[in-house]
């Protein structure tokens, strides 16, 4: 299963995704010693070299993450709670929150469109998502019938020109909502971004991922 077919038990590849996990996870990084030499926003270069001949990092779009870390394609990765939900957590083992990218997963809906009054009706809801796993247990959990329409970015422009009726989306500083002249309507949950860990490369390769994954931890705990 080995990252990199026909490397040694001391390589590691860690699997990353370009923007905020990228720029977050660099600290934590540092915290265990391993500086990226290179810089996946004015190179196009998939795999990055450290300052560690030993590890490597590979720049994946974020829903890709748990993929190939769960095929040992990488040991190590950092991924989304909301994208290892809907991902499904099998093969990979999830040691730590970082606490990095942190957000909260949200309902919202067109300024104006009563959606408690929907929900209280029993209104069937249309309701675009990237997050359609998460979505669909939320709204079985309350009860209210819905047609999930997947979509896999943009979700504020739906309920703008029609799609759907709400959208279930992440939310920072509300800002994109804001814009688009939208409001926050139920928070679902918590979002931050975790470790994750392929297991068979957490047996095979203990030696050298422990210590990372203790500075990860060490360096992650929030401050008090
Ligand atoms: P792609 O660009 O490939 O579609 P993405 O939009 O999910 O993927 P990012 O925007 O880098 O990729 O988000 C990575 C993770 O960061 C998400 O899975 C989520 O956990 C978190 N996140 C997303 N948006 C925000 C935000 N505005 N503030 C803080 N964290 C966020
Ligand atoms: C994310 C998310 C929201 C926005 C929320 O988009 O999809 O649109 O952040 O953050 P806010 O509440 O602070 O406005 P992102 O910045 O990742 O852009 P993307 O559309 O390229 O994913
Ligand atoms: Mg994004």
């Amino acid at each position: 299963m080995s990252a990199f077919n026909g490397q040694s038990n001391s390589q590691l590849i860690l699997a990353l995704s370009k923007g905020r996990i990228f720029e977050d996870t660099l600290p934590l990084l540092e915290a265990a010693g391993i500086t990226v030499t290179e810089n996946p926003e004015t190179s196009r270069k998939l795999i990055l070299n450290t300052n560690d001949p030993n590890v490597r990092v590979i720049i994946v779009r974020a829903t890709d993450v748990p993929t190939y870390v769960q095929h040992g394609a990488a040991d190590f990765g950092v991924a989304g709670k909301d994208v290892l939900l809907e991902h499904g957590g099998e093969g990979l083992y999830q040691p730590i929150d970082l606490n990095i990218a942190t957000c909260r997963m949200s309902v919202a809906v067109k300024n104006g469109f009563d959606y408690e009054t929907a929900v209280r009706q029993g209104a069937r809801l249309r309701v675009a998502t990237k997050f359609v796993q998460t979505a669909r247990e939320h709204f079985a959990a309350k009860g209210v019938h819905v047609d999930l329409i997947k979509l896999y970015g943009s979700m504020e422009l739906a309920p703008l020109v029609g799609l759907s009726d709400a959208i279930v989306d992440v939310v920072s500083t509300g800002n994109t909502l804001r814009a688009n002249d939208l409001v926050e309507v139920e928070a679902i949950m918590p979002i931050s971004s975790r470790l994750i860990v392929n297991q068979a490369a957490l047996k095979l390769k203990r030696e050298r991922l422990q210590p990372i994954i203790e500075a990860f931890e060490r360096a992650s705990q929030p401050k008090s």
